[in-house]
């Protein structure tokens, strides 16, 4: 073993063509007035004193009864924190603020259509809110302790209202995206065994009001089929007291929860003090492939964790106006809108609809109106802002101290877009990454204590400590310029805790490729694989290339499609930027390109060219698509990422499958047309490419 050359056989081993970006650096403004600015933390959060530095997470938080075991492991790798703890996580998002923070604003919810003023609920009408609905549903609906409930809900105050009367009482809750379809409702319905599902009449999208009570019922009558019966759809409204949905209520199954409410106005219920490791919710990750998975995550170690990383990372006091412009019905929403926000009495923006509707504004208006100062989003929705409107920002009066990218890869241009034009080069930035499955922030900068680094992560956060394995388990270490697997070396309380009834796939998904002993109760023994590529530079900071399936292989040559198309980017015409594997005879594997163009540029054969011609300067021949397709827009799943798998089976001439979930489905099929028509085209060029 120790013999082999690592460097020249590993299947894990990609290439790397990413130049080094310069630092920039926070400023003192920020950072004295950071939260964590103490460059000991790392010492705190070291391995030697690890599991014990979660206490000072935990310790954020009002227990009921202090644990007696930080980390039991005897169930490996099902780990569980703070066990003999007991909490309530309502209690601490809400209650506890009441004494010294009633009056303050808790959510600020801004409505799609702009006539439509912001509201702001305080704590104290989130706490009655609340109250009253968990009264409800212990004695309207049956629910208790231990039992799931699916949520189907927008953004819309009533969603958090719902997570937290479930989580009063100990009641599972499993938000289902707004967006998704009934029928993805009822898969997820089945699988946690609800019987109860809430959901609203409607909500805006875009300009429209759309009946999402329709989904309800597509989902209850597909969940029967299934074998699960639903026998409560609670309904909320959009305009309360009015019904906004033509689909007619089902009698004896549908009611609408502001008729129910009536006789619980002034109910107050105690929140059920719950064992730290009782899950607080499942949230469902799709995957590319097989069912969805449950993340099933616990109350103590989830919300001390995104307490923790809400407070060092996102930098959040009391006093902040905290826009996280994610969807509530992701984890991100989930962790850092909801629970990490409200656990820390911070006022935390809800936005019901879309950014750049009606125009390219919108979303700096809001920020102007509200007077956010940090401010929290994804690469997709930085890119489409910039796309829509690039010299936007600078026309609003409103200044960040903070924003977040997360969610997948940046590319450094968009990066710098990001802090130079949205952050008016004041912001600091944190880009953050981690997984549904995690809970919270697994590798990210301090960012009062590091310096930023353009499409790098950064180090692990305080206490997690990752490691890049090649394919044969041995190390690859910082400065190589090679990439590998990334794993977490140590647990942590954010992490969930298994698979929703399936705790097989959980084992085999994230533990098996690198556990060293199968029976081992000990946790060095059990890394944790988060299925991206990544590398390591010599300062520390890790640069995540996207997915280990993401990477394409040319003559042998392993390719991470992430920075094929960082380097479309550079650019100027190209706004957004899709690779794809085509099969080749040749070469095994080519790349295609998919390009859409920033306003006021046209395609031509010449930018084409040009952009292909950016791809081998900046990485070398190797990278030359196949073809630059330049397309009006990307087929984008309702989250925003790109459908990779649409366009590659478009570029292969495969079936495209079911697009029934996308955001744009009509744009495939302009895309396959734009296909047929050049693939004579291609046919002739093709003999000028395999010459190469
Ligand atoms: C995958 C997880 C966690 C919240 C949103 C996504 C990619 C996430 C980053 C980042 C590069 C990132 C990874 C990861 N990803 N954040 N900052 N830089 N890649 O949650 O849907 O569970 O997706 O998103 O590939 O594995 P998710």
């Amino acid at each position: 073993m120790e013999k082999k050359e690592v460097a020249k056989t590993s299947e894990a081993e990609i290439a790397v063509h990413w130049k080094e970006e310069e630092l920039f650096y926070p400023s003192t403004k920020f950072i004295a007035q950071a939260n964590l600015t103490d460059e000991f933390v790392y010492d705190r959060f070291s391995l030697d004193n690890f599991p014990e530095c979660f206490k000072e997470y935990a310790d954020l938080l009002d227990w009921y009864k202090y644990w007696d075991t930080t980390l039991d492991t005897s169930d490996a790798p099902c780990w569980k924190w703070f066990v003999g703890g007991k909490i309530n996580a309502c209690y601490n998002c809400v209650d506890r603020h009441l004494e010294k923070n009633k009056n303050k604003a808790a959510i600020h919810w801004v409505p799609e259509p702009e006539n439509e003023r912001i509201q702001h609920l305080t704590y104290q009408e989130l706490y009655v809110r609340i109250n009253e609905f968990a009264a409800l549903l212990r004695d309207f609906a049956g629910l208790k302790a231990g039992d799931r409930v699916t949520l189907h809900m927008p953004m819309v105050p009533e969603l958090p209202i719902t997570m937290l009367a479930c989580a009063r009482l100990g009641i599972i809750h499993s938000e289902v995206f707004g967006g998704f379809s009934g029928k993805a409702c009822a898969d997820r319905i089945v699988d946690s065994g609800s019987n109860v599902l809430i959901t609203i009449d409607g909500y805006y999208r875009g300009g429209k009001l759309l009946d999402h009570k329709a989904n309800a019922d597509i989902a209850v009558e597909q969940a029967e089929k299934e074998g699960q019966t639903v026998d409560k759809v609670l309904v909320w409204q959009r305009y309360p007291g009015k019904n906004s949905s033509p689909t007619p209520m089902v009698d004896g199954r549908d009611y609408f929860v502001n008729d129910l409410l009536k006789d619980y106005r002034g109910k107050r219920i105690d929140p059920v003090p719950m064992p730290a490791e009782a899950p607080l919710f499942l949230m469902y990750t799709s995957g590319t492939t097989g069912k969805p998975k449950g993340c099933q995550h616990s109350t103590g170690g989830f919300l001390a964790y995104v307490a923790g990383t809400s407070k060092y990372i996102q930098d959040i006091h009391p006093e902040d106006v905290y826009w996280c412009m994610a969807d509530i019905g992701w984890i991100t929403g989930h962790s850092y809108i909801v629970y990490g926000p409200l656990a820390l009495c911070a006022s935390s923006v809800i936005f019901e609809g879309v950014p750049t509707y009606p125009d390219a504004g919108r979303a700096w208006r809001i920020a102007e109106e509200l007077d956010v100062n940090i401010f929290h989003t994804a690469p997709t929705t930085i890119r489409a802002l910039r796309k829509v409107g690039p010299d936007e920002p600078a026309k609003y009066n409103y200044h960040f101290k903070h924003m977040t990218t997360v969610g997948e890869p940046i590319e450094p241009e968009v990066w710098k877009w990001y802090h130079e034009v949205v952050g008016k080069g004041e912001a600091v930035i944190v880009d953050t990454w981690w997984q549904t499955e995690n809970g919270g922030f697994l590798c990210s900068t301090v960012p009062a204590l590091r310096a930023m680094k353009p499409g790098s992560a950064g180090p692990g956060v305080p206490g997690i400590h990752p490691i890049i394995y090649d394919d044969d388990g041995n190390e690859i270490k910082a400065g190589t310029g090679k990439a590998g697997n990334i794993c977490i070396q140590n647990p942590w309380p954010g992490q969930f805790q298994t698979i929703w009834g399936d705790r097989d796939r959980y084992v085999s998904t994230y533990f098996e490729k690198y556990c060293k002993d199968k029976n081992s109760k000990n946790w060095r023994d059990w890394p944790y694989l988060a299925g991206d590529a990544a590398m390591l530079s010599k300062d520390g900071y890790f640069r995540i290339l996207g997915r280990i399936d993401d990477v394409i292989n040319v003559s042998g040559h392993r390719l991470g499609t992430k920075e094929l198309e960082s380097a479309s980017l550079d650019v100027v015409e190209v706004a957004e930027a899709a690779v794809v594997p085509v099969a080749d005879e040749i070469k095994g594997m080519v790349p295609d390109l998919y390009v859409s163009l920033r306003p006021g540029y046209d395609p031509s054969p010449e930018l084409a060219a040009k952009i292909s011609q950016s791809l081998c300067d900046s990485i070398g021949k190797i990278a030359r698509p196949r073809k630059v397709w330049i397309v009006p827009d990307m087929p984008k799943t309702r989250s925003g990422k790109i459908m990779r798998r649409v366009l590659a089976a478009i570029s292969n001439d495969k079936d495209v499958g079911d697009t029934t979930t996308l955001a744009n489905p009509d744009i495939v099929d302009e895309i396959h047309k734009m296909s047929q028509d050049m693939i004579e085209e291609l046919k002739e060029s093709k003999k000028a490419l395999m010459k190469e």
